[in-house]
């Protein structure tokens, strides 16, 4: 089916008071001008652009098109993140059952001095930056330690990388920032050399790809890296199943409402008419793929439109769309995952629950064995 036709809202930008113009503004004007870099005059802030707004509608049309068509049904969960996606998993973070987040800082909290002195890196990458509590731990600690010079936030969303970027250029004088709009499955290749560069992948969320994506992913990273560089990897760990479900299904409700938001962006962009209602969350541990698996169970027969795809869906009652896969390690697994991407641990610290793993990796052998 040809993607020629759809036709996409572009998402509404959020607006900052009458006379309050900041860097921000200018650099977000710049960048809807399409321009892919932007040095803001005199400024520490580079935005570096690789996505547009157009590459994310297409994106969003054949991820729909094929997740829809296909069985079982399945969407990639990047699409949970709009503003509304954006607070709902805020709140997320901050649920009793939701745990990795809490954990992660604490490891955080307590070892980025560590992390720091491992390795005195003077710039710090972040994949999938967003909030900045974690961020600014780790940027205090490589500048008390008197190698902090960039900040390299890479993400897929340029409002929230533009405003994070312009928060920590006050907070922090010294620094510049380059920050990158890209997406990790199409721009990894193309990270700002130079320096001695810490990469970091926090959150758990490398958990949402499939074992084959992320060897893809880690090898990526690895295929760029010089042997100073290193990889701070954050990571949940397999535990008791019923506390990782009890984090994909809380009592508010909070997951089960980010989880039916994904059928309201469809709506919104490509204009589809999926009765939200009409699917019950559901969350469930998969022990042989060590995964919690995010559904969406049809509770009645629907036909769903999607106009701007000129496509017709129909759900049966109890047919379910998989949402995300949120994978969980063992300390093992993780070593042999890394080692098979050429990466060999060099420290790792959990929460004493050990609940959560932070794992920083250096480069080992090449990943793809050389000829001999
Ligand atoms: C942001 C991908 C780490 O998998 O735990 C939270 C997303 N989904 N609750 C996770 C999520 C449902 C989260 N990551």
């Amino acid at each position: 089916m040809s993607m020629e036709g759809a036709t996409m809202t572009p998402r509404t930008p959020t607006t900052a008071p009458a006379g309050t113009a900041t860097p921000t503004d200018s650099a977000d004007a710049a960048i809807r001008a399409g321009q892919l870099r932007t040095d803001d005059a005199g400024s520490r802030l580079t935005l570096e652009r690789h996505v547009r707004d157009t590459d994310r509608a297409v994106a969003l049309a054949r991820d729909v098109v094929t997740g829809l068509t296909s069985i079982p049904r399945a969407l990639p969960p990047k699409w949970f993140y709009d503003a509304t996606g954006g607070m709902l998993f805020d709140e997320i973070t901050r649920l009793p059952e939701y745990y990795p987040t809490r954990r992660e800082r604490a490891i955080l909290d307590r070892h980025a001095g560590d992390i720091a002195a491992a390795c005195p890196a003077d710039t710090l990458v972040e994949l999938g930056s967003g909030t900045s509590t974690k961020t600014r731990l780790l940027l205090d600690a490589l500048r008390d330690g008197g190698s902090l010079r960039r900040f390299v936030p890479f993400d897929v969303d340029e409002q929230t990388l533009a405003r994070a970027g312009q928060g920590l250029l006050a907070a922090y004088p010294d620094l510049t920032v380059h920050a990158v709009v890209g997406d990790f499955e199409r721009h990894l290749g193309r990270l700002p050399a130079g320096g001695r560069r810490l990469v970091a992948f926090l959150g758990g969320t490398i958990g949402n790809m499939r074992p084959a994506v992320r060897t893809e992913f880690l090898r990526t990273v690895r295929a760029q890296t010089a042997p100073d560089d290193a990889l701070l990897l954050g990571t949940d760990l397999v535990k008791d199943p019923d506390r990782l479900v009890a984090a994909y299904d809380d009592g508010a409700g909070v997951t089960a409402a980010f989880n039916r938001n994904v059928l309201t962006v469809i709506n919104r962009e490509l204009g589809a008419d999926f009765d939200v209602r009409g699917f019950a969350h559901i969350a469930l541990w998969n022990a042989a793929d060590s995964w919690i698996e995010m559904r969406l169970r049809a509770v009645r027969d629907q036909r769903v439109s999607i106009d701007a795809l000129a496509l017709t869906v129909d759900f049966e009652r109890g047919e379910d769309l998989l949402t995300e896969i949120s994978a969980k390690f063992t300390p093992d697994r993780l070593d042999a995952e890394l080692a098979a991407a050429g990466w060999a641990t060099a420290q790792r610290w959990t929460d004493p629950d050990g609940d959560f793993a932070v794992t920083l990796a250096t480069p080992s052998s090449h990943p793809v064995a050389a000829p001999i």
